[in-house]
C-alpha cells in the first residue's frame, strides 16, 4: 500500500498502524488492507483511467469486480467512491444487497447462472446481466416475462485473443467455457435471438473480458477491435445502436520487481485513443446520417483497485535449514498460514515477495522460502526470498500485494479458520471481516 513506512524501531506501519499492535489486536495471519490506497486505486480508475474517453463517448464506467475480493464494507466503499460492481454469483449480488449497493449500477456475470440468481438480479434491478449462453437467454426471457420486467442484457463474446498470462485464467481464446464465439458466429446469433426477445430482453451493449494479469496492451487492443467491429454490424444490420459497451479487466499488478504496469491515466489514454480511431475509421467512410455512435465505455477491473491495498500478516513459527547438497542450503520459514489463505502460488505459480515486518536487522540476507501450516509440500507463500539470517519464531513477516484472490480463494484447508480482515486509516484500525472460529469451522456439520 502506498502509507507503508517503518517507524523508528524498524517496524512497518500502514495508514499509521504499526504491525506488532496490529499483532497483538487481531491476531495472525491477518489480511491488513489500507482503506485509503484501496479508495485512490478507485478513484485513479474513476478519474484518470476516464478522462481521455471523455470527448469520445462521455466518460467510463468502473465496474470494480468483486470477484477479487468482496465484503459489505469493501462493497459499500466502492459505492461511495461512485464506482459501479460486477458480481459474478448470486452469494456476491446478496454482498451487494446487504451494502445497499444501488442496483442500477450493478452487473452481474456468470457461465452457468442459475433461475434463483437470474430472479435475485432481475428481483433487485440490477443495471445489467452479461449474458452467456443460449440457454439463459432463455432463462431470463422467462424470468422477466414471470417478473413483467424488461431485462438489461449485454452479450459476453469470445473475441478470440490469446492472452499473455497463465493458461487457467486467458478468459478469451476460443476452447475455454465463457461467451459467445465471434468466429463461430455464435455472438451473432445470440444478438439475432436477444433481439427477437425484445418485448422482455433489453440489448444493452456487447462484452469482452480477455484475462487477468495483463501487461501488454495489444490483446485489449484487438478484443476493442473486434468487439467494435461486431457492434457496428449490429449497426448496420438491425438498425440497432447499443448504448454501452464493457472491454472487461485484467490489468496486470507489480507482485514483485519484476513488472511495472501502466499507470491508470496511460492505460485510458491508449484504450480512449483506440475506441476513438476504431469508431472514426468506421464513420470516415460512411455517408453522413449513418455514423455509428460511440457506445459508453465501461470496464470491469478487480485486482488492479484492490490487489496492492493489502498485505497479509504472519507469524513466524518454525524456521528450518534443508541442505540442498553441494554446500548450499534453503530455509524454510513457517508462518501461520499458507495456501488456505493465498493459493495464489500453489495454483498459478505466482510470485510473491515477502518482508521482515516487526523490526530491524541487519543480519546476512539468506535465500529463504516462506511455508505455510498446511500438510502439503506445495504450500509455499513465497517461493524465493533473502530474509535475514537472525530471522526466528515470533517475527512477524509482511506478503504484500495479497488484496486480490486471496481472501475470496480462501479454503478451510486443514480447518484453519481463516484470518480477519483488518482495514487501517489515518492511525485506526477495524476488523471488516472477522476471523473464523472453531465454532464457524464446526457450525455446518450435522450430528
Ligand atoms: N471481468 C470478468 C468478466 C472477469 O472474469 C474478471 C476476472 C474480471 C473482470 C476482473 O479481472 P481482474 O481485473 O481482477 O484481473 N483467480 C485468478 C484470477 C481470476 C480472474 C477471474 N476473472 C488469480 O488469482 O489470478
Amino acid at each position: 500500500p502506498q502509507t507503508v513506512r517503518r517507524d523508528a524501531d524498524g517496524r512497518l506501519e500502514v495508514g499509521g498502524v504499526d504491525v506488532v499492535t496490529l499483532a497483538r489486536e487481531y491476531g495472525t495471519a491477518a489480511y491488513v488492507i489500507d482503506e485509503e490506497d484501496f479508495r485512490s486505486r478507485a478513484r485513479a480508475f474513476r478519474d484518470d483511467f476516464a478522462a481521455p474517453f471523455e470527448p469520445v463517448c462521455g466518460g467510463v464506467d468502473v465496474y470494480y469486480a468483486g470477484k477479487a475480493f468482496l465484503c459489505t464494507t469493501v462493497a459499500r466503499w466502492v459505492a461511495e467512491e461512485g464506482l459501479s460492481l460486477d458480481v459474478a454469483s448470486g452469494g456476491e449480488l446478496a454482498v451487494a444487497q446487504r451494502a445497499g449497493f444501488p442496483a442500477e449500477r450493478i452487473g452481474m456475470h456468470g457461465n452457468n447462472k442459475s433461475l434463483a440468481e437470474i430472479q435475485q438480479a432481475l428481483d433487485y434491478g440490477v443495471g445489467r446481466i452479461i449474458v452467456d449462453s443460449f440457454e439463459e437467454i432463455e432463462r431470463i426471457a422467462a424470468v422477466a416475462t414471470e417478473l413483467g420486467v424488461r431485462a438489461p442484457v449485454m452479450v459476453r463474446v469470445t473475441v478470440g485473443v490469446e492472452a499473455h498470462t497463465h493458461e487457467f485464467i486467458a478468459t478469451a481464446h476460443e476452447d475455454q467455457k465463457f461467451g459467445f464465439s465471434l468466429a463461430g458466429g455464435r455472438a451473432q446469433e445470440a444478438i439475432d435471438r436477444i433481439l427477437e426477445r425484445s418485448d422482455v430482453l433489453d440489448l444493452r451493449g456487447l462484452h469482452s473480458h480477455i484475462g487477468s494479469q495483463i501487461f501488454d496492451t495489444s490483446g485489449f487492443e484487438v478484443s476493442a477491435r473486434r468487439l467494435i467491429g461486431l457492434h457496428a454490424e449490429v449497426a448496420q444490420r438491425h438498425g440497432v445502436h447499443m448504448p454501452e459497451m464493457d472491454l472487461g479487466g485484467g490489468y496486470g499488478i507489480a507482485y514483485t520487481s519484476e513488472h511495472t504496469p501502466l499507470t491508470p491515466a496511460d492505460l485510458g489514454k491508449q484504450m480512449a485513443e483506440l475506441v476513438r480511431r476504431e469508431f472514426a475509421a468506421l464513420n470516415g467512410g460512411s455517408e453522413a446520417g449513418d455514423d455509428v455512435s460511440v457506445p459508453r465505455i465501461s470496464i470491469e477491473p478487480g485486482r488492479a483497485i484492490v490487489g496492492p491495498s493489502t498485505f497479509t500478516l504472519y507469524e513466524v513459527g518454525t524456521v528450518k535449514d534443508v541442505d540442498l547438497g553441494h554446500g548450499a542450503k534453503r530455509t524454510y520459514v513457517s508462518v501461520d498460514g499458507g495456501m488456505s489463505d493465498n493459493v495464489r502460488t500453489a495454483l498459478y505459480d505466482a510470485d510473491y515477495s515477502c518482508t521482515l515486518a516487526s523490526r530491524r536487522s541487519e543480519a546476512v540476507p539468506r535465500l529463504s522460502r516462506v511455508v505455510g501450516k498446511h500438510c502439503e509440500s506445495g504450500d509455499i507463500v513465497v517461493m524465493d526470498e533473502y530474509l535475514p539470517d537472525d530471522i526466528t519464531s515470533g517475527d512477524l513477516v509482511a506478503v504484500p500485494g495479497t488484496g486480490a484472490y486471496c481472501r475470496s480463494l480462501s479454503s478451510q484447508y486443514n480447518h484453519v479458520p481463516r484470518p480477519p480482515v483488518v482495514a487501517v486509516r489515518a492511525g485506526e484500525a477495524r476488523v471488516i471481516v472477522r476471523r473464523e472460529t472453531v465454532d464457524d469451522l464446526l457450525a455446518l456439520d450435522v450430528g
